[in-house]
């Protein structure tokens, strides 16, 4: 099903105008910004039914993805969210891991126990098909926080899956901003740009926070002094998450404050006003060793050529922390 057949069926919204919740699966490398994502989300009980996490190897290996995830889920009491390990390496490129920024367990200076509900026996990618297959046309919003391995995996497996997504949102790339893994390439992107050029290219409406937006959102000393003075249990831990973030000199250091990516993409599907989106083409280098995984984004519509995806330009970087923080209060 194309984009644009999802358009006429009832849309899987938030339960705000329609009364009922949105279904999404959040697939992500926890990682620092990918826990912070998925508090947010773990949180919003009464807007997002998350049907399931999926993990994938990213800013640490697969097995430290998933017990991370199970970790988070563990800390939010959201032991009734199934987590779903996926796969262990890029399609084509090498693997690469992120623990110069993520720390070794990929959470920082967390203290990560034994989580008490491990993953699932079934593999993420064949979760994601049989639950695609099984699922409402436009019924499922796919939010991706890491390399796109799994869903380009799904893909391959069953290309007719796209009818039962109404979005793919993805925390990813870079334009404006250059890149923070090579001087033109972000990491996701970067990990698997193969995965991501098939994820970007399988006709369902997607919609992109790259660090063009997500270096607007940055963890200074007063979001981590406002989170630990808030007095609740998971945004005291978040600070200690952003104040990692924030010991790491890393080239995205050049304002104060590490950016926090990911969390971009569930505020988006809470409260879509913190965003100005513009309508855009995305093609992904997949084959230069100088530009791997760079993402050209054409504004310009041209005769004849398709904008399928929406790029996120701008960020109300004060309503995002403020609604973080009192979201993840609640937990
Ligand atoms: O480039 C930032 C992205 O790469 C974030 O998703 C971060 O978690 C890492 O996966
Ligand atoms: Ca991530």
């Amino acid at each position: 099903m194309t984009s644009a057949a999802c358009s006429g069926l009832a849309p899987n919204a938030l339960g705000g105008h329609c009364g009922h919740m949105r279904k999404i699966i959040i697939d992500c490398d926890p990682g620092v910004d990918d826990a912070s994502a998925l508090f947010l989300g773990l949180a919003a009980r009464r807007e997002l039914d998350i049907v399931g996490v999926t993990t994938v190897a990213g800013n640490v290996g697969p097995a430290l993805t998933a017990r991370n995830a199970c970790w988070v889920r563990e800390l939010a009491k959201r032991d009734e969210v199934p987590v779903y390990a996926g796969c262990a390496r890029p399609l084509v490129r090498p693997p690469l891991d992120a623990r110069d920024v993520h720390g070794a367990s990929g959470l920082g200076g967390l203290p990560v126990g034994v989580p008490a509900k491990g993953v699932e026996p079934q593999h993420a990618v064949a979760w994601l098909v049989e639950t695609f297959r099984k699922a409402a046309p436009c019924s499922i919003t796919l939010v991706i926080t890491g390399p796109a391995t799994n869903m380009a995996a799904a893909l391959a497996m069953a290309p007719e899956i796209t009818a039962a997504l109404d979005e793919i949102v993805v925390m990813g790339g870079a334009s404006r901003e250059g890149g923070n893994i090579t001087p033109s390439a972000e990491f996701n992107v970067y990990v698997d740009p193969h995965a991501a050029a098939a994820v970007f290219a399988c006709g369902v409406p997607i919609t992109i926070f790259s660090l063009d937006v997500t270096h607007q959102v940055r963890t200074t000393a007063d979001i981590v002094t406002r989170f630990r003075a808030s007095g609740a249990r998971i945004p005291a831990l978040m600070a200690d998450l952003f104040a990692f973030s924030n010991t790491i000199k890393h080239d995205v250091l050049d304002a104060p404050g590490a950016p926090l990516h990911d969390p971009c993409t569930i505020a988006y599907l809470l409260e879509p006003s913190l965003f100005t989106l513009k309508p855009c083409s995305v093609a992904v280098e997949t084959a230069s060793a100088i530009a791997m995984g760079h993402t050209a984004v054409d504004f310009r519509a041209r005769q004849g050529q398709a904008m399928p995806i929406k790029w996120a330009v701008q960020a109300d970087a004060e309503r995002f922390f403020a609604m973080l923080l009192a979201r993840v209060s609640a937990l």
